[in-house]
């Protein structure tokens, strides 16, 4: 079986995280978030992978070259412009064979991709799509269905008042390369709002397959933070982590041994930890960070060669790569582009988003 990933959004809710780095290369638990896609995808003996790529693609290029490190064949299809996600899709026509799944680049979840082959077939499916339940649909594409299981209506994201069931597109489809005939070549198409009404319009069988598996879009802050702290609390098949653990601690750390560390905390390699640091986890530091003295991170997600000054405390941050805090920082629910450095004594949230590169004002007092 053969599977593309949508990999070419412009990942504007993730913003600054996502202005130099594509979304479905953010790090989870220090490895590019489409590391653990392409992991789970292998586990379904899923090895053919087309990524249909938009802008920022360069970084997956050199991180996954041909796909042999991670024992699978991949192939890039390049956009020129943003071609939606049906449009996508058609793009890479000429790779695909006559049954291929379609995964959304940004989704997490361990849906049994097997049983949901095994569902379409059964059914001599044209499409089946994977639905999840949600709190809270309007974020998202709802999908009704009839007692039988075909799909009956498409609602792209609804209105509270329009919200009949909380089962929504899971972005996981298994499609049939037939239906590409309807998809306009060379110009932007949308699965969700144009290519699926229309075929139920058509009366083609649509199937939709419900399920109760684990399921986040990481595409906002607070779902990216949250599918850490799911994972190393436990509640994600595959990253069993015992609450309250220290998780692991990368090569060449040079941590001081009175640290405190309430765990599940990740430290990755070449990381510094000075005197009278506290971590509180579920946490994450990139390799290369470095802990001035007295700092307290809480719940945050740092990626790599960050440094932090003396006092600085973070709270359910997030630090892109090759930050500076300066002494005396204190930043609550911030998100910090790469390259950013903060003066000392700054106070930041909560909601702030600092772009890079940005200089904020040197507040009065010593560094
Ligand atoms: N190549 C390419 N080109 N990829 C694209 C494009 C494009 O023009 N536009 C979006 N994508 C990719 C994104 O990178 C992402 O992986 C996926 O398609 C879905 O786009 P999002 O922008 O994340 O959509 P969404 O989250 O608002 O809604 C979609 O996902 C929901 C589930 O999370 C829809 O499919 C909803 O119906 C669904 O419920
Ligand atoms: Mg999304």
């Amino acid at each position: 079986m053969q599977a593309l990933i949508l990999v070419g959004g412009e990942a504007t809710r993730l913003r600054p995280l996502t202005c130099n780095t594509p979304k479905s290369m953010v790090t989870v638990l220090n490895t590019p978030f489409l590391e653990h896609v392409i992991r789970y995808l292998s586990g379904h003996n899923i090895k053919n992978i087309v990524l249909a790529q938009g802008h920022l693609s360069k970084p997956m290029e050199d991180y996954f070259g041909d796909g042999s490190r991670f024992g699978i064949k991949l192939t890039y299809v390049l956009e020129s412009q943003p071609m939606g996600t049906a449009g996508a899709v058609k793009n890479a026509e000429q790779y695909l064979e006559p049954t291929f799944m379609v995964l959304n680049g940004d989704i997490f979840t361990d849906l049994d991709l097997t049983a949901m082959l095994d569902f379409h077939k059964a059914r001599q499916a044209q499409s089946t799509i994977a639905l999840a339940p949600v709190e809270d649909p309007t974020a998202y594409g709802l999908i009704e269905t009839s007692s039988g299981g075909r799909i009956t209506r498409f609602l792209e994201k609804p209105s509270w008042n329009q919200v009949t069931t909380n089962m929504i597109n899971a972005g996981t489809y298994i499609l049939s390369k037939d239906i590409l005939k309807r998809v306009p070549a060379g110009t932007p198409f949308s699965f969700e709002r144009q290519l699926f009404p229309q075929l139920l319009e058509a009366g083609e069988p649509l199937y939709a397959f419900p399920s109760n598996s684990y399921w986040i879009d990481i595409g906002t802050p607070e779902k990216y933070l949250k599918l850490h702290r799911d994972m190393m609390r436990g509640e994600v098949k595959g990253y069993q982590v015992v609450q309250g653990k220290v998780v692991k601690i990368g090569q060449s750390c040079n941590i001081n041994p009175e640290t405190q560390i309430v765990g599940p905390v990740v430290i990755g390699n070449n990381c510094v930890i000075n005197r009278g640091v506290k971590l509180f986890g579920p946490l994450v530091l990139g390799n290369g960070t470095v802990l001035g003295e007295d700092s307290v991170v809480d719940s945050s997600i740092i990626w790599a060669n960050t440094q932090l000054g003396m006092k600085v405390t973070l709270n359910e941050c997030l630090i892109a790569n090759d930050c500076l805090l300066e002494n005396n920082t204190t930043a609550e629910k911030t998100v910090i582009g790469d390259h950013v450095t903060i003066s000392r004594n700054s106070k930041l949230g909560p909601g702030s988003r600092i772009w890079p590169p940005t200089l904020t004002p040197a507040a009065p007092g010593k560094r």
